[in-house]
């Protein structure tokens, strides 16, 4: 067990580099195994997510050679064998290996999926996909199998957008017989990032980054090991923007792709936050009399819902009462006790958060219950007076890269501690 330690009100000022994307590299890592041979993938964060998937590839028995952020697969020896729930619970994108197998061997045995507890999280528009697509979809208990003799290219509508859904259909349709169109795709720029890799791959594949893509399945030919590098993080970007506009002196956040976080610096604009963008950077320091705002969050290219928890944080110091409705997930509000423990005033209504501001933040004891609620608090502790211990931090290290290590770089007093 991991608590993190901050002891907070430190002006923070530097620079920051933001890395790769989690929610890419957690499809990357599993879409290497769609080709045969080495892939290479260039700027993967060093996250627990990353481990666990790396475990996965070793059960399927590739060779993965980790060479700090570089990640090298070598597939020639691919196995198919069933990833037992240990495994598979680690995280959520182990439900990547679905779509990959199911598309390169026609055969995945697979326990459910983890992940953070964020709502109930079904994977029936995956299903739906698959099974249209020709596969046959068994469950026993928590294991899914996933069988085909053919999987044969169809049109295929999905009910809600949804990320997961539209890159497994991808991974189960690359080698399809005739053409695939998913419509109602998303359009996520994590999206463009790994359908890039699978066209580097040899496939055919366009209108990523559109609500509509088309797979021309390649049938008898085989994808071959292809390099790619993950795009920046954005919601790793955002988290730490949100900082700089609470706690920055000229605090600059590099490595960014200011179009992927565009829905947030809008609203911060609006709010009276000043920053400047320049190239691929973003610098900001802390403004006073920031103004409250309502905020609804939504599918790309809308206000992200990974940036809503950290956000919720900006707006206990904003004037004001914000209306902040998270219309993604029913269960992200678990950071709103903790926050609250700290001296927020933030009720809540079902997936609608009330946030009245400014409140001044006290340092205490708090949980982090889920990933982006574990970031909020994180910034909280970071603008709050005196010490502030955060346990179950290993739902954070799930997606932030060496958090510690980068806002102690810039003046944080914070530190990561072995229980
Ligand atoms: N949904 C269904 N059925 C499905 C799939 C999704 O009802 O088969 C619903 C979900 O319950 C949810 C909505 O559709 O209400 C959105 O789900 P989506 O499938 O788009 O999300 P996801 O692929 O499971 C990814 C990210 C999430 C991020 C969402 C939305 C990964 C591993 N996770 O999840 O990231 O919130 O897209 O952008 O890529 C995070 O990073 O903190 C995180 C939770």
């Amino acid at each position: 067990m991991k608590q993190m330690i901050i002891e907070g009100q430190n002006i923070l000022t530097g620079k920051i580099d933001i890395g790769g994307a989690k929610n890419s590299a957690v499809a990357l890592i599993p879409a290497s195994i769609l080709a045969k041979g080495k892939s290479i993938i260039t700027n993967v964060p060093n996250i627990s997510d990353r481990d666990a998937l790396i475990d996965i590839l070793k059960i399927l028995n590739c060779e993965v050679t980790l060479n700090d952020d570089e990640l090298i697969i070598d597939t020639t020896n691919l196995k198919n064998s069933l990833i037992a729930e240990k495994y598979s619970s680690r995280l959520r994108a182990s439900y990547y290996f679905m779509g990959a197998l199911l598309g390169k061997e026609k055969h995945v045995e697979i326990y459910i999926p983890g992940g953070c507890n964020i709502g109930s999280r079904p994977i029936d528009i995956h299903l739906d996909g698959f099974k249209a697509l020709g596969a046959r979809v068994t469950i026993e208990e928590n294991k899914y199998i996933l069988d085909a003799d053919e999987l044969i290219g169809t049109d295929i509508n999905l009910r809600f957008a949804s990320v997961g859904a539209t890159i497994n259909l991808m991974f189960a349709s690359v080698y399809a017989k005739g053409t695939t169109v998913i419509h109602n795709a998303a359009k996520e720029a994590e999206i463009i990032n790994i359908a890039d890799f699978l066209i580097n791959m040899g496939a055919n594949i366009t209108g990523a980054g559109t609500d509509t893509i088309t797979i021309k399945g390649i049938e008898n030919r085989e994808l071959k090991g292809a390099t790619i590098k993950v795009l920046p993080d954005r919601i790793e970007a955002g988290t730490y923007i949100i900082l700089g506009a609470l706690i920055g002196d000229n605090l600059t956040i590099n490595n960014i792709d200011p179009t992927t976080i565009k829905a947030l610096t809008d609203k911060l604009t609006q709010m009276g936050s000043k920053f400047t963008i320049k190239d691929n950077s973003l610098t900001i320091s802390k403004s006073p009399n920031l103004k409250a705002i309502d905020i609804q969050t939504a599918v790309y290219p809308g206000f992200p819902t990974d940036i809503g928890q950290p956000m919720s944080v900006l707006l206990t110091q904003s004037h004001g009462t914000s209306v902040f409705e998270e219309t993604i997930w029913e269960n992200r509000m678990g950071h709103v006790p903790s926050l609250n423990k700290m001296g927020a005033n933030i009720t809540v209504n079902n997936m609608t958060a009330t946030i009245k501001g400014p409140t001044p933040l006290k340092g205490c004891e708090v949980i982090a219950t889920d990933l982006r609620g574990g970031a909020s608090l994180v910034i909280a502790g970071l603008i709050a007076e005196g010490k502030t211990i955060i346990t179950d931090v290993e739902h954070i290290l799930r997606g932030y890269e060496n958090i510690d290590k980068k806002l102690q770089q810039v003046g944080a007093k914070i530190t990561i501690k072995e229980i």
